[in-house]
């Protein structure tokens, strides 16, 4: 059925940034109009301009009137790790008070402990709060979640976790569409003598279990010192590209370890974090498809000095930003808080805030048939009832998004 939403303050089109890949982005790539109309069916956008400028064929359509609402392409958060049980405030509270996250990690607290209480959770518990965190981020406006399982840590709870992923994705169409990436090698569980073990043991074994049902998007790994190694990465990564499923990855987070360009090199989807990434790990990122993926929020929640992101920018690499939403390094679901707040810190203008957390963070999950209002695109937006896009991230933590009608 055809629809149309007319009048609208602005809509965000993109069409610039598009053009240029998301990349080198000048503030008036925005590509805004003003006063304006869509019309789209279930499957694409069929028309946008003008409100005035509305072909006659669309005047029987189903008619919106959207004045003091802004459309934007819809919020992508292309990074989180919704499903979990337990909390760490507790470690949050030793953080402020001067152990470091990386400390409380080696006294075996960090992802191991959130691995236990996720294993004395039940499936229907880690579902339903599950379901809430979804509705919670949906009510900002985020119509695209990428959701890593990696919390479970063993053969029966990974599966479990990435089968109950899959449940969410089915439970949340079309309204919210769900990626599944698998996060197994998140941390290695102290049964484990190494990182190379617990791979051959529980990682790669249980991929090739989960490859035939077809529910992976991608696979994750946190390729950081004393999680996963280089070789590890490697090999996961091989075994990923033989069975068809794209690649991600936890890249130079708290050390520079060669992880951007080790992303670039396997054609990854998107390489996340990058707080330490290097001059070489930028020059990789700016000559590949690997999007970059800034989580600030982490390093806002850690303490640690942002990820160089303006360096990224200028050197032409495709920059995305994520929540990070988890228990530990970042217990925060607002991605466009999140992106409106670091916005300054980062030195972003506001087309590449706005690619960043629209268009570019659809690419990191390899959705290019989004991301974009221009016609052929799929009509996945995000609706505002605020009088400019510039009011949005003004009044930053405010929530103005409301329900498509
Ligand atoms: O993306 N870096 C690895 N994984 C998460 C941290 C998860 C946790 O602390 O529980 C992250 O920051
Ligand atoms: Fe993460």
């Amino acid at each position: 059925m055809r629809k149309v939403y007319t009048g609208l303050s602005e809509v965000l089109t993109l069409e610039v940034a598009h053009k240029k890949d998301g990349r080198r982005l000048g503030p008036e790539d925005l590509s805004l109009l003003s006063d304006a109309a869509v019309a789209f069916d279930e499957e694409k956008i069929l028309w946008v301009g003008k409100s005035s400028a509305l072909p006659a064929e669309y005047a029987s359509a189903r008619t919106v009137d959207l004045q003091g609402h802004v459309l934007t392409p819809e919020l992508v958060d292309s990074h989180t790790h919704v499903v979990f049980g337990g909390d760490r405030a507790q470690e949050y509270a030793q953080r402020l008070n001067g152990v470091s996250y990386e400390e409380i990690a080696r006294a075996g607290g960090g992802i191991l402990k959130t691995m236990t209480e996720t294993n004395l959770a039940s499936e229907e518990t880690l579902f339903s709060d599950a379901c809430e965190r979804i509705d919670r981020l949906s009510s900002y406006g985020i119509r695209t979640i990428e959701i890593k399982s990696g919390y479970g840590l063993n053969f029966e709870k990974e599966l479990q976790i990435s089968q109950l992923i899959h449940r969410l994705k089915k439970e949340f169409a079309p309204r919210v569409q769900i990626f599944n990436t698998y996060l197994a090698a998140h941390d290695v569980p102290k049964s484990f003598s190494s990182s190379a073990q617990y791979l051959r043991e529980v990682v790669i074994p249980l991929l090739h279990k989960l490859a035939p049902l077809k529910i992976l998007d991608a696979v994750d790994i946190f390729h950081e010192k004393n999680y996963f190694s280089r070789e590890d990465t490697e090999l996961l990564f091989a075994e990923a590209e033989k069975l068809g499923i794209q690649r991600k990855i936890h890249a130079d987070e708290l050390n520079d370890n060669g992880g951007a360009a080790l992303a670039c090199g396997h054609g990854a989807l998107s390489a996340d974090h990058l707080l330490k990434v290097s001059a070489a790990g930028i020059k990789a990122l700016a000559t590949s498809k690997t999007v970059a993926t800034l989580l600030p929020g982490t390093a806002f929640f850690l303490g640690k000095p942002l990820a160089p992101a303006r360096a990224l920018l200028d050197g032409g690499a495709k920059v995305a930003l994520g929540s990070d939403y988890n228990p530990g390094s970042c217990h925060c679901d607002n991605l466009l808080l999140i992106a409106c707040v670091s916005a300054a810190q980062l030195k972003l203008n506001q087309a590449e805030l706005w690619a960043g957390v629209t268009m570019n963070a659809a690419h990191a999950l390899g959705l290019t048939q989004q991301g974009v209002i221009l016609p052929d695109f799929k009509p996945r937006f995000s609706l505002f009832k605020t009088s400019s896009i510039s009011h949005i991230t003004y009044s930053w933590g405010r929530n103005f998004s409301v329900p498509l009608p």
